[in-house]
């Protein structure tokens, strides 16, 4: 059993656990997820690693609470035990000192996107970050971001905080006028595929990291399989970060649809079970 020692809430449908698993802790590398489970009859949910600290032995994600299993891990309370989590999955993001890095968080994608940043921070890189939100009231880390920051932009689609506008926007400015060494994009498919577009006539290296349906997250069942360059890939053990502009997101969008019927008709049923409670 895995205890979660900590429950922040970032707003009405985002939360972050902080989770005492010290073996994942000492092993984990940015960029990287783990699958819970929470309980013998829970579905796996692969979350990426938003932060690990060997001393504490804890691992932290951040939820939002997209469909049935999600919403249900909102019910959770700080020193409430869960049965599993599998980690760390996936191949660590490259740290290294590549000069200039731009690293672009999208809502919820603002959180796997910190622990590469201060990595790449420590490494000696100089960097830039771009986070995005809907709002005001779901801006979160922004002084953990500033932190590790030489540059921070905040932008926000309603402009009730920082620049008004996605973040694409700041990032194509960017890349027009200074040199870049490399992007790191991770947010929703659309966000990351548009800054793709966005560094390609330039070639600026991007990274973004894919999240495909997962079921075994080992490389067994190919729910997770990507197109990239033409050649079948794995998120889960050949990502899940891959060269933006090798990604045929058009594909990945429809896959990640592929379920929806069943997810939708889950979250009713979930809906009225609790409406009943
Ligand atoms: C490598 C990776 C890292 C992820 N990191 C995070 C994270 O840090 N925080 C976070 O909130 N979410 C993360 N996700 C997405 C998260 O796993 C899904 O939101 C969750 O599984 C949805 O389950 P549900 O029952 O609540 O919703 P459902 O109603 O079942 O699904 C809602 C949507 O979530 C996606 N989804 C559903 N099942 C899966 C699955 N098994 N694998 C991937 N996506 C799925 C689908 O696009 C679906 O439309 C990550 C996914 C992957 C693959
Ligand atoms: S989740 Fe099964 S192959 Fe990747």
């Amino acid at each position: 059993m895995f205890e979660i020692v900590r429950i922040e809430n970032f707003s009405p449908s985002t939360f972050l656990w902080e989770v005492r698993a010290p073996e994942i802790a000492h092993a984990a590398r940015p960029g990287q997820f783990v699958i819970v489970r929470c309980d013998e009859k829970a579905e796996r949910i692969p979350l990426t690693i938003a932060d690990f600290d060997v001393v504490s032995g804890t691992v932290t994600v951040v939820i939002q609470a997209a469909g049935k299993s999600t919403f249900d891990m909102k019910a959770y309370k700080a020193l409430d035990q869960i049965s599993d989590v599998a980690g760390p999955l996936g191949e660590p993001s490259e740290i290294e000192n590549f000069g200039t890095v731009v690293l672009v968080g999208g809502g919820l994608g603002v959180a796997p996107v910190f622990p590469i940043l201060r990595a790449l921070k420590l490494k000696g890189c100089r960097t830039i970050s771009i986070i995005g939100f809907r709002s005001k009231s779901l801006v979160f880390w922004e002084g953990r971001f500033r932190e590790y920051s030489d540059e921070t932009i905040i932008v926000t689609d309603d402009g009730t905080y920082g620049e008004k506008g996605l973040v694409t926007q700041p990032l194509k400015q960017i890349i027009t006028e200074r040199e870049i060494n490399r992007v790191i994009a991770i947010g929703p498919l659309v966000m990351m595929k548009a800054a793709a577009e966005v560094t390609r006539p330039a070639g600026v290296r991007t990274i973004v990291s894919v999240n495909p349906i997962m079921v075994d997250g080992t490389g067994m069942c190919g729910s997770c399989r990507v197109s990239l360059g033409g050649e079948v890939k794995f998120a889960c053990i050949d990502g899940p970060d891959m060269d933006g502009h090798l990604v045929n997101f058009d594909e990945l969008l429809i896959r990640q649809k592929r379920f929806s019927k069943y997810e939708k008709k889950s979250l009713e049923l979930y809906e009225k079970k609790c409406q009943k409670k």
